[in-house]
């Protein structure tokens, strides 16, 4: 893994940890991505043609493995309501509301497991809508401080693998796997019936294998960082600090930018130049696609004035 360190309280800008190229073939824009992402690179590959964008994709999935999870992934999407389908993989992103921001995360959560994130672009005629992708340090102090939102169980018997197979279903539970444990932080608690009971919890953030770099890593999940008010306040003033946050009179205090503000509900003490290594932030033209490793790897979004253009992206993820 290449290095490059945080400086004095800011997380410093390093582009040479994006690789691009302009597309050619998608069997050689594939090998360029998988080689890219092999070095934690995050991969450019511009003019993609928007009818090869799905059989790419699914190529470089199938470097790492992923294919099926990429399938999953866009199967799964329309079903929670607020995105579409765009072609085989891709889909919409969230709508965001004047002057939101999206704070830096990586997609989804331990339980999903997404190990890979891509964002091509339609447009982006707007006066901002800047794309942060930021490095996560895997030494930082931060992972023992900061709290993932789970669902954690208790049962009073064993289950049966019926039983099993519906709580993962219906609750995106894992039993025994996620069994509560003395250092959760109880939340709310649920019973199912005399035998289960559910608890939403605070716990310490767990690492997953990458099947990109084919070891055990720590991610900032979106369970994690959507919950800190901190997180909110230091992208705020990353974006104000590097000129791309755009301000009405009638929007100012931090949680004003905030795109999901039902969400957070604390703080849990975010430090971005001890959470980060280094960020990238590009403004996605048409026919750009980003790929990059979803476990080292979070994206966020400066806003942008409302009526300066148009912003439509789409993702996929695996
Ligand atoms: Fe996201």
């Amino acid at each position: 893994m290449q290095d490059c360190t945080a400086q004095g309280g800011i997380v410093i800008e390093d582009k040479s940890r994006l690789s691009r190229i302009n597309s050619r073939t998608v069997k050689d824009d594939a090998s360029f991505a998988i080689a890219s992402l092999k070095k934690d690179q995050v991969a450019l590959i511009q003019n993609v043609d928007p009818t090869e964008a799905d059989r790419l994709i699914a190529e470089i999935a199938k470097g790492f493995a992923l294919l099926e999870s990429l399938e999953l992934q866009a199967g799964m999407a329309s079903l929670a309501g607020h995105r579409d389908n765009v072609g085989d993989y891709f889909m919409t992103v969230d709508k965001r509301k004047d002057y939101k921001i999206v704070t830096p995360h990586s997609e989804g959560s331990h339980l999903l497991g997404m190990q890979m994130a891509a964002f091509y672009c339609l447009e982006n005629t707007t006066d901002g809508g800047e794309t942060i992708l930021m490095n996560v340090d895997q030494n930082s102090e931060m992972w023992g401080i900061l709290r993932d939102k789970v669902v954690k169980g208790v049962t009073k018997r064993s289950l049966s693998r019926s039983e099993k197979s519906q709580l993962r279903m219906r609750y995106r539970l894992n039993m025994p796997e996620d069994s509560l444990t003395s250092d959760d932080e109880i939340l709310k608690a649920t019973t199912i019936d005399s035998n289960i009971t559910l608890y939403d919890v605070l716990a310490s953030p767990k690492k997953l294998h990458s099947n990109i770099l084919n070891q055990d890593l720590h991610t900032l999940w979106y369970t994690t960082e959507s919950i800190d008010y901190d997180s909110l306040e230091q992208f705020k003033n990353l974006l104000l600090e590097s000129g791309l946050l755009k301000q009405s009179a009638g929007i100012s205090e931090f949680k004003m930018f905030d795109s999901d503000p039902g969400l957070r509900i604390g703080h849990f003490g975010s430090r971005y130049d001890q959470l980060f290594k280094c960020k990238i932030s590009y403004k996605l033209q048409p026919n750009d696609l980003v790929i990059q490793n979803n476990l080292t790897w979070t994206h966020g979004v400066a806003n942008w004035t409302p009526s300066s253009g148009h912003r439509r992206i789409i993702a996929a993820f695996a």
